[in-house]
């Protein structure tokens, strides 16, 4: 079937498994007629909303015509002042007047996809309809962009106003999309957060009236990330109806979703309308970001399913799209600003690389007085007293270990006190008249000048191509005060330049994107970087929230993961070494800690979960993600490759005589045979208290030092679970071994911890090994 059929003022877009559907009415108004199933052209009328009287406050647009208003048409992209009393995803101002109505011209269709100039845009598309609009008064014209991938059942979305006319206007807002959607008993899901608690999920049934989404921070923001969704009232995450948004954008945001007295809702997402004036003259353009837009009948895992293939196939570039992401070992939790090389290697790399780990990152602080958060941002001069014989040295020596060198820098941001502000103070963004407003004691570079964008290429580029470095950690640590609008749109632009300038160059460097964790988690920076570090909070049971948030809108393959060291700094929370690693392993594992301060046992723990990684890495990273119906106290993960699933079971609290409990496996061929088996790890011995004088020949102290020290060494190996059932059992859920009552253990007892989880490895019974079976 074609992605673009047209026909009777019909359009048609087609993806594999979605229709959307719009059609030319007699006044050249789009109407918006579908969004949902695949359909054919015949099925225009069924969905068309039937009018055959009028409210009787409404505005005809034809005085003619008493049943056809615009404020009760669903329409593709509506305006304002013709009687759509509606929010209007445009505003533009020709010398006082706002009105605008937007008739259709033609429309082309483009093989592939188009470029947006100075913005990342998805690729790969299979056509592109371009639809032509223009208001025949003033002579602004609007071209709508559908850009079809009919694989991951996405249509992008995008629209370039130009001013054809003789008048300069201003342009106060111009959404990427807007959507009429005649569809009841919906909820918005959105991702709302903070530093260190991002992408928690919130859901608001929709009621009248209006929904807004938006990032005043001068970054996509971890306050709100820019994708969202809404489903109807009865889908759960295995079925009914969803549709899933989000934009191509790291800056100002903006969405609304409104529901007016028709029961119509309109949806639309685009850069931020607050404080955005921007003079448009005769003969010059606006073009928006892109947005993406995706529907699922299949529930919420089918929705994220769309949106994971869409982002590894049509927004992840460079040689790591699609490539198994390396274990790294991060400096900063175990060192911050304090470290010197002979650290570096001897307690971080050497260990590391023992472990299996393959590529170790130099975190902040190497460079210039960077000795605190308060100096340093701006310089590029590596600091000899902390690492002798410069970057190059340590690079060399990494490589010798057989790891892949990385490194971390903040390009965008300048400390005052820094040889570089000493010599431009004009580099760092400030409003003239008005005092520093610091954030993490830092200023913003000036991206919008070309003189800044050069110097941090120079930089950037000289530290990767002299020193060798595979990995870039970019990070950006500040919200952007005082400056909105248009300047902010530059500077979003400014910094995609620099990236393209940077990365798109050298696509054989990993580029990990931060910004004090996920505060720009989003697919603007995803077009350049590969991955992006998911949080700052690296409490796995906090982890176990943010990574699901993240889940419903970005794949395994963009979030980093790293085990960090217990108690956490964060939240003080003990957390079982297993539970860090097992949420870890749903994203790009690393690990951020001291490594020397692993005790031996645990060093070889983090060994054998490396090993176990490294063999079902493309699971992990790339497999087909489920979000398993949560039960009380659980919360269930599973990836599913082409050999094998693999679901864990993270506990929060233990209850004093639990009931049976289930692991339910999805998608699995329910006629055949599976074998069950859970990823073995060591209880340490401390974890049993008293209980430890039952085993041992004389009465022992469970928190003196004798239990401390051998729990350095030695421990418990939790029970191998193993099941066999068909697909059809596991997918209704399988009753686990019974788990300890306090009453005594035998080998099929399970232990229970609270944050403790359980990771289960499922293969198809002919697929086990004969030493496996
Ligand atoms: C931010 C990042 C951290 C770390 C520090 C270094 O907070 O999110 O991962 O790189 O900066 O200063």
């Amino acid at each position: 079937m074609d992605a673009i059929q047209f026909k009777n003022n019909i359009f048609l877009l087609n993806t594999k498994n979605v229709s959307y559907m719009f059609r030319v009415d007699r006044y050249g108004h789009l109407e918006h007629l579908h969004f949902g199933r695949k359909c054919l052209l015949s099925d225009a009328e069924s969905f068309s909303y039937k009018k055959k009287i009028l409210h009787g406050d409404t505005i005809a647009f034809d005085k003619k015509n008493d049943v056809y208003s615009l404020d009760s048409l669903p329409q593709e992209y509506a305006s304002y002042g013709t009687g759509d009393f509606n929010e209007a995803p445009i505003e533009i101002e020709d010398h006082g007047s706002y009105t605008l109505d937007l008739t259709y011209d033609s429309y082309e269709v483009i093989d592939g996809d188009t470029k947006i100039s100075g913005l990342p845009n998805a690729y790969g598309a299979v056509s592109t309809l371009l639809v032509h609009l223009s208001d025949k008064v003033n002579h602004l014209h609007l071209d709508l962009y559908y850009a079809i991938y009919p694989e991951e059942n996405v249509i992008a979305r995008r629209c370039v106003l130009i001013n054809k006319g003789k008048r300069v206007c201003s342009l106060h807002k111009l959404m990427s999309f807007s959507l009429d959607l005649c569809e009841d008993d919906l909820v918005l899901m959105d991702f709302f957060g903070a530093w260190d608690k991002e992408t928690h999920l919130y859901e608001r049934p929709i009621s009248r009236g209006t929904y807004t989404i938006g990032s005043r921070v001068g970054f996509s923001s971890a306050k709100n990330n820019p994708g969202f969704i809404v489903r109807r009232r009865e889908t759960g995450e295995d079925r009914g109806k969803a549709w899933g948004f989000n934009l191509i954008y790291s800056g100002n945001h903006y969405s609304s979703i409104s529901k007016n007295e028709y029961g119509i809702h309109r949806i639309m997402s685009g850069v931020s309308p607050e404080r955005f004036h921007l003079s448009l003259k005769s003969g010059e353009e606006f073009e928006t970001p892109e947005a993406i837009m995706t529907y699922s009948p299949d529930g919420l895992n089918g929705l994220s399913q769309n949106f994971h293939d869409f982002i590894n196939e049509h927004v992840v570039r460079s040689d790591w799209k699609k490539k198994e992401r390396p274990i790294l070992i991060n400096s900063w939790e175990g060192f911050g600003f304090d470290f010197k090389k002979d650290d570096l290697i001897k307690k971080l790399a050497k260990i590391a690389a023992k472990m299996g780990v393959e590529l170790f990152v130099l975190d902040d602080g190497w460079f210039g007085r960077r000795n605190s958060d308060k100096r340093g941002l701006g310089d590029y001069n590596c600091n000899l007293k902390k690492i002798p014989g410069g970057i190059g040295s340590l690079s060399d020596e990494i490589h010798k270990l057989g790891l892949l060198f990385g490194i971390w820098v903040e390009p965008e941001a300048i400390n005052i006190d820094s040889a570089l502000y000493e010599k431009h103070p004009e580099y760092a963004l400030h409003e003239e008249g008005r005092d520093f407003f610091f954030g993490r004691n830092e200023l913003l570079m000036d991206l919008t000048l070309p003189e800044v964008r050069d110097y941090i290429v120079d930089n950037v580029t000289k530290l990767i191509d002299d020193n060798s470095v595979d990995y870039i950690k970019w990070d950006m640590n500040r919200m952007m005060n005082a400056v909105s609008g248009v300047y902010n749109h530059e500077y979003i632009k400014g910094l995609y330049e620099v990236l393209e300038r940077i990365f798109i160059a050298r696509p054989q460097v990993l580029f990990e994107s931060c910004s004090s964790g996920g505060n720009r988690f989003d697919l603007g920076m995803l077009c350049y970087s590969p991955q992006i570090w998911s949080s700052d909070d690296t409490d796995p049971i906090e982890r176990i929230d943010i990574q699901k948030g993240l889940s419903y809108l970005y794949p395994l393959s963009t979030m980093g993961a790293h085990v960090s060291a217990s108690p956490h700094m964060q939240t003080l929370r003990h957390t079982p070494l297993e539970t860090r690693f097992n949420i870890s392993a749903y994203g790009c594992l690393g690990y951020e800690l001291d490594l020397s301060l692993l005790s031996p046992l645990d060093r070889a723990e983090a060994t054998r979960q490396i090993e176990f990684y490294k063999k079902h890495r493309k699971t992990f990273q790339y497999g087909k993600f489920c979000r398993v119906s949560r039960e009380d106290d659980y919360e269930s993960f599973e990836v599913l490759g082409e050999e094998e699933a693999i679901v864990t079971k993270f506990r929060r609290s233990v209850h004093a005589v639990p009931i049976y409990d289930k692991l339910c496996v999805e998608g699995l061929n329910e006629e055949k045979d599976y074998k069950v088996e859970s990823r073995a790890f060591i209880h340490t011995l401390k974890r049993f208290g008293n209980l430890i004088n039952f085993v041992t020949p004389v009465k022992v102290n469970a928190d003196g030092k004798l239990v401390e020290l051998i729990s350095k060494y030695r421990g418990l190996e939790a029970n191998i679970q193993k099941y066999e059932a068909s697909g059809a059992a596991l997918e209704d859920g399988i009753i686990l071994d019974p788990l300890f009552l306090g009453t005594g253990y035998n080998e099929s007892i399970r232990i229970p911890l609270d944050y403790g989880s359980d990771m289960y490895l499922i293969k198809e019974k002919k697929n086990v090994s004969g030493k496996e079976k």
